[in-house]
């Protein structure tokens, strides 16, 4: 395998960037859209690469943009890059396709949480290490949470000391996700949630801020901002 970085690293990490990113506004595909002058997939897969246990990246990218994101990814580090599907599962399977057995651990990420650092790249893959399964970083819920009904009037609060937000990369042994993906997809489920399906436990490290998630204009602003200390 050419497209290799650390022959020691026991980590793959699947990089899904083939959506359109239709929440930031008309434009080129959201991990081709511009941070401080290069792409949300460039700062992503540059901050993934940077992670010493990492042996190999893949990265799915819009169909008629594969030949144009190999070029791109290039001279930033080697890097598998294959054509994403319909939805982001699609994509995530793609990926997983072109990962070697021998390869035990699995990360999947989003090119859309373009700042997240290598150390939590670390954290995660080292949680699957120590022997969990699957692996999710995540964050306190800040904000109270209601239950309400069709007509907007309030049900109930929810008690936030139980909730999480889960952020990427999430972790697994590779047997673990394959066989959740040869269980079915389901496009409205995260990588996690589609192995907690099948009955395995899912454990939490903690996330980290710069690991948000580029979605909408002002996560583009924000970003830049975190960017000076990122
Ligand atoms: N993704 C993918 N293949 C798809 C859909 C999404 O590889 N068919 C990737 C996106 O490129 C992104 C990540 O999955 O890096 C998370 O998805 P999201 O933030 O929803 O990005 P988009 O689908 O591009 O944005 P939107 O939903 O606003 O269109
Ligand atoms: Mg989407």
């Amino acid at each position: 395998m050419t497209a290799q970085l650390n022959a020691r690293g026991d980590v793959a990490v699947l990089i899904p960037a083939a959506g359109s990113g239709v929440r930031l506004g008309p434009g080129a595909p959201k991990a081709l859209r511009l941070l401080a002058g290069e792409p949300l997939l460039v700062h992503a897969v540059r901050r993934v690469a940077a992670a010493p246990s990492v042996r190999m990246i893949v990265v799915a990218a819009p169909v008629s943009e594969v030949d144009a994101v190999r070029a791109l990814l290039e001279p930033v580090a080697p890097v598998v890059v294959v054509a994403g599907g319909a939805e982001r599962q699609d994509s995530v399977a793609a990926m997983l396709a072109a990962v070697p057995a021998e390869v035990e651990i699995v990360l999947v990420h989003d090119a859309a949480r373009s700042l997240t650092p290598p150390e939590l790249v670390e954290s995660v893959a080292a949680a699957v290490r120590a022997g969990h399964p699957a692996v999710i970083p995540v964050l306190p819920v800040v904000d109270t949470i209601k239950e309400v009904g069709p007509d907007e009037t309030v049900l109930g609060t929810v008690d936030r000391s139980v909730l999480r937000s889960v952020q990427t990369p999430q972790g697994f042994r590779h047997d673990v996700l394959a066989a959740a993906h040869r269980a079915g997809l389901d496009a409205h489920t995260d990588d996690a949630g589609m192995v907690e399906k099948s009955g395995t436990p899912v454990t939490c490290v903690p996330g980290s801020e710069l690991a948000m998630k580029i979605t909408r204009p002002l996560d583009l602003v924000i970003a830049e901002a975190l960017l000076r200390v990122a």
